[in-house]
């Protein structure tokens, strides 16, 4: 599984640390930034991971900023994109069980380090249920 994980300065110390638990998971990261807590805008690294996941390049995507909620935002208007905001471990579960989501966005200002790690391995662990899910993900993209 390619993984591709970008943030923006909010979300820049747990992106560094959620990174290098994924790399010593064996898993295959891509970090496109941001390298510093120097002040970015979160639309510019939210775009650039959307993009690598809506294009096929990447299979699974992880969006760090301060809440969650405008990396969100931004990667949810990509066709293909599913962004979860996950800062909770039941919504990681049925982000994929139910919604086959291929972002995970956390709030790095919102949650502890330890929560993030269980929250990753969780969502790059559970499968999508498929069937009438299926069906529903199919009526997402506006005509
Ligand atoms: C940055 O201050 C903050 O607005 C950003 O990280 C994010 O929380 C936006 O939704």
């Amino acid at each position: 599984m390619k993984i591709i994980i970008g943030s923006d300065h909010a979300g820049y110390p747990m992106k560094e640390k959620v990174t290098v638990h994924l790399r010593e998971l064996g898993l295959q990261v891509e970090d496109i930034g941001t390298y510093s807590e120097e002040a970015v805008d979160y639309t510019d690294f939210g775009k650039k991971v959307a993009r690598k996941v809506s294009d096929g390049t990447f299979d699974r995507g992880i969006l760090i900023c301060g809440t969650g909620l405008g990396m969100s935002m931004v990667a949810n208007r990509f066709r293909g994109v599913r962004a979860a905001l996950a800062n909770d471990l039941f919504s990681a579960i049925m982000s994929r069980r139910h919604n086959d989501s291929n972002i995970m966005v956390m709030g790095g200002r919102l949650i502890g380090d330890t929560l993030a790690f269980q929250l990753v391995d969780t969502w790059l662990e559970t499968p999508f249920e498929g069937g009438r899910h299926q069906r529903r993900l199919e009526k997402m993209d506006i005509e």
